[in-house]
């Protein structure tokens, strides 16, 4: 029997607003659980839909995923080849060859380990001689590909999304953005030298994050609380990019119980997760 929820995406398209819940927030004991059951929900939309496309993140938290995908993958034949790609950003001025780029860094950790078809990754060019150009031709891209299905998503501490700095419009789309220097401190130590870090970036934006038909925001570690509980129990706004998602008909907040303990209604969020059959075969 075909299972209803984050197991189902394709017969969904287009039949928005019955039984759809809006944010729900998955608390793990440990990064670990939590990084294992957004592998196994993306794992388990693949097996489901071949040829979905998957909304792709960078940076330390994803790591982990890639890791399990790939796993998935090389133990267990997940197979994506007819899987496409769309990555949330890029840093502007740096080419897909650069070793900083964000596309090298998909290369590392997820491309060149499964039998994802290269001509269905698709990233920004963080090097394009015209970016508004580029910026388009990504969203005709994304929409050309019939939208995406899942968006896999991480939360900066400033609360962005993709690259969706304080201030972004809830409706933007793809285009370049300048980094807060909160952004900039955070991700540099990844740069040799630090200074090497572009301070703007190409990043889908919080509209063209929205138009997924699911979201799944990861977040791990304590350091993350505090913007965790912002983003899903404060206030919507456009100084917290992530608040927006408060906004999606289908969100899940995968989180651990470091990232969990600002907020303050765990034991609702709980008691939803155990009695939601949509996370039948995930408990
Ligand atoms: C990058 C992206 C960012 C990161 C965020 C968290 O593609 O989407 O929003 O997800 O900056 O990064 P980490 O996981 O390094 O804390």
């Amino acid at each position: 029997m075909p299972r209803r929820g984050w197991a189902v995406a394709r017969q969904e398209r287009g039949g928005a607003g019955r039984n759809w819940a809006a944010v729900e927030v998955i608390i793990r004991a440990d990064a670990e659980e939590a990084v294992s059951l957004a592998a196994g929900v993306i794992s388990q939309l693949v097996r489901d839909q071949p040829d979905m496309v998957l909304g792709l993140a960078t940076g330390r938290t994803m790591e982990g995923v890639y890791q399990r995908l790939a796993d998935a993958h090389l133990f267990g034949g997940l197979d994506f080849s007819r899987v496409t790609t769309f990555n949330l950003d890029e840093y502007l001025g740096l080419s897909p060859d650069d070793p900083f780029s964000y596309r090298q860094y998909m290369e590392r950790h997820l491309f060149a380990k499964v039998n994802l078809s290269p001509d269905r990754t698709h990233l920004p060019l963080g090097d394009a001689p015209d970016i508004g150009a580029e910026c388009r031709r990504y969203e005709d891209l994304i929409r050309a590909c019939g939208g995406i299905d899942l968006q896999l998503l991480g939360i900066g501490r400033t609360g962005h999304i993709g690259f969706n700095e304080p201030l972004s419009a809830m409706f933007s789309r793809t285009r370049a953005k300048a980094l807060s220097p909160e952004t900039i401190l955070q991700n540099m130590a990844l740069f040799d030298p630090p200074s090497r870090m572009p301070h703007r970036a190409i990043t889908m934006g919080v509209g063209t994050i929205l138009d997924a038909r699911r979201c799944l925001l990861l977040a791990t570690g304590d350091e993350k609380a505090e913007i965790i509980a912002q983003a899903v129990e404060g206030p919507v706004t456009s100084m917290i990019s992530a608040t927006a998602l408060q906004l999606h008909p289908r969100c899940a907040v995968i989180i651990d119980e470091a990232a969990a303990s600002r907020l303050a209604h765990q034991d609702y969020y709980r008691w939803i997760f155990e009695n939601e059959p949509d996370w039948d075969g995930f408990r």
